[in-house]
């Protein structure tokens, strides 16, 4: 599978000069120590889920929130790691939701150990993350976090609330957008920003408007595909239940669709059909176009003082998160 997102990881490691690999390279060494001495199979699932890989936006999001050049330290590692911990968890709970079988290319904890292991990997994945913050011994970095992990899980009991419902508003679905992706990016800003003495609310805004366009996108590639660059199946949301922007627009331009009863399409053939009368009706245009206004206003809306080369990181992310679909 090809990474999406790689070019922009490459380029915000090098903008946040040498601090941001070696910060990046104990996350992940922590990380795959965290996870062990939990018993032989939750070791394995958990270090699985680990070096699996991802593109680590969150880790990197914590280090430059903290400034640039970015200083190594005993928090921002902390930090970085307890963030990736959290997101690694909610993934492997949300295959056990969303019912996938694969993830990052590969069989999904869910898939290849069940539901049980999968439960349990994602508990300690949780667990571990907190424990790392409680032994840095501050309290603000743990308030943060655990505010972001219980967003996580209202805004994906949300969407489940939300599942097979054709007619959700759309301002629901941003909503749950801003609860299952945009807050955890948030608390990634804010930890950092904490750590480096950077202005938290301000970055913590910046980071909320990159991960709502960031699954506005990720809902985007779902319908485009193809699998070979996502590493999950093409509708894998349709055939969830799971309704987003590209179908809730793509309703009131195509009267087919419009009709359409989502719990009728079952296979992947018929989830590609669909996929495919999306596209033709001009609502995925329509979802990036509202990506990318997202993320030109988070941009904007930096503070004129943040020191030029962290803005400069900033931004790249930013422009990473939409060229990896464009
Ligand atoms: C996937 O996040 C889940 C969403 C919020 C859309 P990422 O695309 O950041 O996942 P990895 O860690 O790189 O695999
Ligand atoms: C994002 O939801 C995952 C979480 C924020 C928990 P999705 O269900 O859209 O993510 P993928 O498509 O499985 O990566
Ligand atoms: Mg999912
Ligand atoms: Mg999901």
């Amino acid at each position: 599978m090809s990474t999406p997102g790689a070019e922009t990881v490459e380029a915000v490691v090098e903008a946040g000069g040498a601090g941001t690999g070696r910060v990046m390279t104990r996350v992940e060494e922590r990380m795959v120590e965290l996870v062990s001495g939990h018993g032989a199979s939750l070791a394995r699932h958990g270090a699985e889920t680990i070096t699996a890989g991802g593109k680590r936006l969150r880790p990197l999001l914590v280090c430059i929130a903290a400034g640039v050049p970015v200083a190594e330290s005993e928090s921002l590692v902390r930090a970085a790691v307890a963030v990736e911990l959290v997101h690694a968890a909610t993934l492997v709970h949300d295959d056990v939701i969303d019912g996938a079988n694969l993830r990052r290319g590969r069989p999904t904890v869910v898939a290849s150990g069940g539901r049980l292991m999968a439960l349990a990997t994602g508990d300690l994945l949780f667990s571990r993350a907190f424990a790392e913050l409680a032994a840095g011994g501050e309290i603000e970095p743990i308030r943060i976090l655990s505010a972001a992990a219980s967003a996580l899980a209202s805004g994906e009991l949300m969407q489940r609330d939300d599942a097979w419902n054709a007619d959700v508003a759309q301002e629901r679905y941003l909503e749950r957008c801003r609860l299952k992706t945009g807050v955890l990016f948030r608390a990634a800003c804010e930890l950092g920003a904490l750590a480096g003495g950077a202005p938290i609310s301000a970055l913590g805004r910046f980071g909320e408007s990159i991960g709502v366009a960031f699954q506005l996108l990720d809902d985007v590639l779902d319908v485009t595909g193809p699998p070979e660059r996502t590493g999950k199946p093409r509708g894998a949301d349709l055939l969830d239940g799971t309704v987003t922007l590209p179908l809730i627009e793509a309703r009131k331009r195509d009267p087919q669709l419009a009709r359409l009863d989502l719990r009728a399409v079952e296979s992947a053939e018929e989830a590609a059909a669909v996929c495919d009368l999306i596209e033709a009706s001009g609502a995925l245009e329509f979802a990036r176009y509202h990506a990318l206004s997202v993320v030109a206003d988070a941009k904007a809306e930096l503070p004129t003082d943040l020191p030029e080369a962290q803005r400069a990181a900033l931004e790249l992310v930013a422009d990473g998160v939409v060229e990896r679909y464009s």
